[in-house]
């Protein structure tokens, strides 16, 4: 990823949940609050703004669903898909008694930006690259709420259990959800490793997580394409991390985590897409929900 740009891939999930509530038989499943974020954190930049305009146009809709079709088949849909379920389980934790929130390369997401004010006893945390995370506070901060912080980061250079424990918005004893979305895939396997250890020595027994991770790409489950790859690596964030469903609670049980759920397509099209006629989904990125083991 290039160090002085923010992510390409963060902008592209914006334009793809804009895209997708575009779509009439869509338009239910992205809240207004969400498209105004969007918006908003898309008007603040060059590369925003110009993103803002492809969808105004013919041609680039046209040209961006063939696109689709031939590199990930289903993708644009399923961003809202994802999003709308890590809010679920995120509004699940809080009720049930968590209260600190830190999104793990947060990039433009707008979860935790429309959830501070609703839940203002609860810490949020985003942490991202330092331009990605620039160019958010530049969109959506007038002034620093009291109760969301940014923290830059980046988890193959820094150590993310030192740089969490010196930030002073940051509480070790609060019991903590974890996000983690669509980020894992393009870390080493070391690095992976290691953000799961540093995560439960952080915040204990209470730690849980929602995250996404990649079918491998020869996986029948994968319905993405060579040309994603190749895509990926001409915007220098190449994928390092797959991982199949089938193995994740070996995975997990290695890091002393327990599995809770898999929110696979067919899970992810249960919960959102009951009644809406749809076309190709997404296969390849899947949810998981977990949290750290008692002793
Ligand atoms: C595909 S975007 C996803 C953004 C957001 N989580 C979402 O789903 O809307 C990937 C994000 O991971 C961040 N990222 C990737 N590698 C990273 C690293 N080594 N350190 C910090 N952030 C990283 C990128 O900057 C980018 O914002």
């Amino acid at each position: 990823m290039e160090q002085d740009k923010a992510s390409s891939t963060a902008y592209t999930v914006l334009q793809g949940t804009l895209y997708t509530a575009n779509k009439s038989q869509y338009a239910s499943l992205v809240s207004e609050d969400v498209i105004t974020a969007c918006q908003q954190i898309l008007q603040a930049s060059e590369i925003g703004r110009a993103r803002l305009k492809q969808l105004e146009s013919k041609s680039y809709n046209l040209l961006a669903s063939f696109a689709e079709k031939i590199l990930m088949p289903g993708i644009t849909l399923h961003y809202v898909l994802r999003k709308r379920y890590i809010e679920e389980v995120v509004r699940e934790a809080l009720t049930d008694g968590v209260t600190q929130v830190v999104n793990l390369g947060a990039g433009f997401d707008s979860l935790a930006w429309r959830l501070h004010k609703e839940y203002s006893e609860v810490n949020f945390i985003e942490i991202d690259h330092p331009a990605t995370n620039a160019e958010k506070e530049k969109a959506l901060f007038d002034t620093q709420p009291e109760n969301l912080s940014l923290l830059a980061i980046d988890f193959s250079q820094t150590d993310t259990k030192g740089a969490l424990s010196q930030f002073d918005r940051f509480d070790p004893s609060r019991p903590t959800i974890y996000i983690c979305e669509g980020v894992l895939m393009y870390l080493k396997k070391q690095d992976v490793d290691l953000l799961f250890k540093n995560l439960k020595e952080l915040t204990g027994t209470s730690t849980r997580i929602v995250f996404s991770a990649l079918e491998p790409m020869s996986s029948a489950n994968n319905n993405t394409g060579l040309l994603l790859r190749i895509y990926l690596k001409l915007v220098s964030e190449p994928l390092n991390w797959t991982i199949s469903s089938t193995d994740i609670s070996e995975f997990l049980d290695k890091q002393a985590f327990k599995l809770l759920e898999i929110a696979d397509t067919p899970l992810l099209a249960e919960k959102s897409l009951k009644g809406i006629k749809h076309g190709t989904l997404h296969k390849g990125e899947y949810l998981v929900l977990a949290r750290v083991k008692e002793a």
